[in-house]
């Protein structure tokens, strides 16, 4: 029997991580956050000073990229980079070298090693659509970029960071546009797979509606 695959696409800042762990967790699934392989490259670019249109020296660091998850966080050559990834420049950064098919190739292998007994819930941008093509379930889960934007807001004042709400709106709305509009795996809904627009739903009702939808399924 194959192993069962969920996948969740869907835009920056949409809730796709947090509802795609808590359904791993649920089941007892690996997870895979693959939006972190982009942002680790970009931050190696970042630290090293590597242009990020550099394409060839960006896909040998991805090939390389000395990358652990462990203990709820991921790991860069043994150092905690959890909060070195998550920021707004890496972001961008992650959403300029996935543009690069070269990098891309060199993630997928290393993407697809994740499908692991019992199973995998993964997140992205194309885990549906290249990644996990037969996947078990895929899921497309979007929110309006108001909502989007309000809760990495409340996010981030929540951490006591500063945060000005127009500004994140408008670099979330600049960020999808870049990732719909690239050549190579851009973001979209597949059309196999089942949208889940969590605008009005809170993340136990997404939570709810994928393990649902995945039972159904199996
Ligand atoms: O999901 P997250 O915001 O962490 O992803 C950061 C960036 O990495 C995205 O804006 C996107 O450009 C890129 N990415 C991608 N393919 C994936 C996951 C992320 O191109 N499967």
């Amino acid at each position: 029997m194959t192993v069962p695959v969920i996948t969740i696409d869907g835009p920056s800042a949409s809730g796709k991580g947090t509802v795609a762990a808590l359904v791993a967790d649920q089941l007892g699934f690996h997870y895979l956050d693959s939006g972190s392989l982009y942002r680790l490259v970009a931050l190696l670019a970042i630290r090293r000073g590597i242009p990020m249109e550099d394409e060839a020296v960006l896909a040998e660091a991805a090939r390389q990229l000395p990358v652990a998850f462990a203990d709820g966080t991921v790991w860069l050559d043994g150092e905690d980079a959890g909060d070195a990834i998550r920021g707004e420049e890496v972001g961008m950064g992650a959403s300029r070298v996935g543009a690069l098919p070269a990098v891309r190739a060199a993630l997928l292998e290393r993407q697809r090693a994740f499908r692991q007994e019992p199973g995998l819930v993964t997140d992205g941008r194309d885990m549906g659509s290249v990644v996990f093509p037969a996947a078990t379930l895929k899921v497309f889960l979007t929110a309006s970029a108001d909502e989007r934007a309000s809760r990495r807001y409340k996010q981030l004042i929540g951490k006591g960071e500063s945060a000005n709400l127009q500004k994140i709106k408008q670099d979330i709305v600049d960020r999808d546009a870049r990732d719909a509009a690239r050549a190579v795996a851009p973001l979209r809904q597949e059309p196999d797979a089942t949208l889940l627009d969590t605008t009005e739903m809170t993340i136990d009702q997404a939570v709810d509606a994928v393990v649902q939808w995945f039972k159904e399924r199996q």
